[in-house]
């Protein structure tokens, strides 16, 4: 749908309240209004701007096609009765939340995962109904009353956090009115009244971060159950090491998880209550770590949470990094680029100025050490990467004119650079370069 350097045919969601920025998506293709469910997309109506505008100087691309693809991989793999939870906190991994559910939320998976209230309430703000769990740890009634009026579902690690949330939903929740919903678990949206507040209990049981003691978690149950106004959804863990080779802390986790759930066995609950524990790494390494649910993030957007796990699954990745040369200009030898001459000519050169920088969340650390695509071809970065520039040296290609679009991330011809990469060249992972992506950026969906 790029064609001569422009997308055609694009809608812009008019989302006046919700301060999602600059979400433009195509007409055709995984994002049809046709396609989706009405109620996932309430109250807003598509107004089609003309094309993307030739002015613009950086954005992100989200390939609709490569998330249904991955989804689809996913699916595949996953043990009989296990559902997939899609994790799209910090705004799905900077691809854009709110696209992002619609769109698999659309495919039939029927569950959301976020770390922060806010995450949340924008998109129940947007129209997404599906159950919602709140990944990050509750501290104050303030916050869990927003919680129970969002219809938010919350983590908790401790008697104290339960009780202040049976507190809540006694004291207020049913008396004021305000009206409990929850997803029947299917992509037709349709709400119930409940009088309860489903809850999740997170069990530590070798993360070291969030969630009761492992050999206190049947405890916690029993108290949680004996509590008015909350229901148990679901008893989780998270992996602190799944994506090593080395398997000592995840089998040890996956023991102690095993033994929860063991020791949980007479207490009565009910059989909708959803026990897991895999994110992306364990849920490719081990189908015995699926159990009811897996939380998917980073494979969900296409990419393996460690280079040996590439195998386990085809994932293409779902988001390209773009931007446009603004200024092209011949330096003589001797000449030094950008802040701080880190860079010399060593030659005379022609290099172009590109209009993406570290405040759009290209790491300054790549500065000299990453490469570009463009016209098909890999070209060196030089000199510091600035707040909203950086140069390429185009001293091979020729006759590079202002306003031509440049790869960063992503594929153009046979060439092709990942987020991967960024990471391993300044010595971090690839969640953090994807969620380093900011605001600024227009997200495109492409179909
Ligand atoms: C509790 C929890 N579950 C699941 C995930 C998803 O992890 P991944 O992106 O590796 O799939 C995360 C992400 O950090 C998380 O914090």
């Amino acid at each position: 749908m790029v064609k001569n350097g422009q997308l055609e045919t694009l809608d812009k969601l008019n989302t006046p309240d919700l301060n999602i920025p600059e979400t433009i998506v195509e007409t055709p293709g995984a994002l049809n209004k046709k396609q989706i469910s009405p109620d996932v997309f309430p109250q807003i109506p598509p107004t089609p701007i003309p094309v993307l505008d030739p002015a613009l100087r950086a954005w992100l691309e989200i390939d609709s096609a490569a998330l249904l693809h991955n989804l689809q991989q996913l699916q595949g793999l996953l043990s009989p009765g296990c559902e997939l939870m899609a994790v799209v906190k910090a705004d799905a991994y900077g691809h854009g939340a709110w696209g992002i559910a619609a769109t698999i939320l659309a495919q039939g998976v029927e569950s959301l995962a976020v770390a922060t209230i806010s995450e949340g309430v924008e998109l129940r703000q947007a129209g997404i109904k599906a159950p919602i769990l709140i990944l990050g740890s509750i501290a104050t009634p303030e916050a869990a009353q927003v919680i129970l009026h969002h219809h938010l579902e919350p983590t908790l690690s401790s008697y104290s956090q339960a009780q202040l949330f049976s507190e809540i939903v006694t004291n207020t929740g049913t008396n004021t009115g305000i009206n409990l919903e929850i997803n029947q678990g299917t992509n037709s949206q349709q709400f119930c009244s409940r009088p309860t507040l489903p809850v999740h209990i997170n069990v530590d049981t070798g993360m070291s971060r969030l969630g009761a003691p492992w050999l206190q978690a049947r405890e916690l149950v029993q108290q949680v159950q004996a509590l008015p106004g909350l229901e148990i959804a679901s008893i989780y863990s998270h992996l602190a090491t799944a994506d090593e080779l080395d398997p000592t802390v995840r089998e040890l986790q996956h023991d102690r998880f095993q033994q929860v759930i063991q020791s949980c066995q007479d207490l009565g609950l009910s059989p909708r209550v959803k026990f897991h524990l895999a994110n992306s790494a364990g849920t490719l390494v081990d189908p015995e770590l699926h159990y009811d649910r897996v939380r998917i993030g980073l494979a969900l957007y296409g990419l393996p949470p460690a280079p040996h796990l590439r195998s386990k699954a085809s994932l293409q990745p779902v988001m390209a990094v773009k931007a446009r040369v603004t200024l092209v200009k011949s330096l003589t030898a001797g000449t030094g680029v950008s802040y701080g001459y880190s860079f010399i000519a060593p030659k005379d050169m022609a290099i172009a100025v590109v209009g993406i920088g570290y405040a759009d969340g290209v790491p300054r650390l790549l500065s000299n050490q990453m490469q570009v695509i463009i016209r098909g071809q890999r070209v060196a970065q030089i000199g510091k990467v600035t707040m909203d520039q950086l140069m390429i040296d185009v001293s091979a290609i020729p006759d590079v004119q202002p306003g031509e679009i440049v790869t960063l991330i992503g594929a153009d011809g046979k060439e092709k650079i990942t987020a991967e990469d960024w990471a391993e060249a300044i010595d971090t992972i690839s969640w953090e370069i994807l969620c380093g992506f900011k605001s600024r950026l227009p997200r495109l969906t492409l179909a």
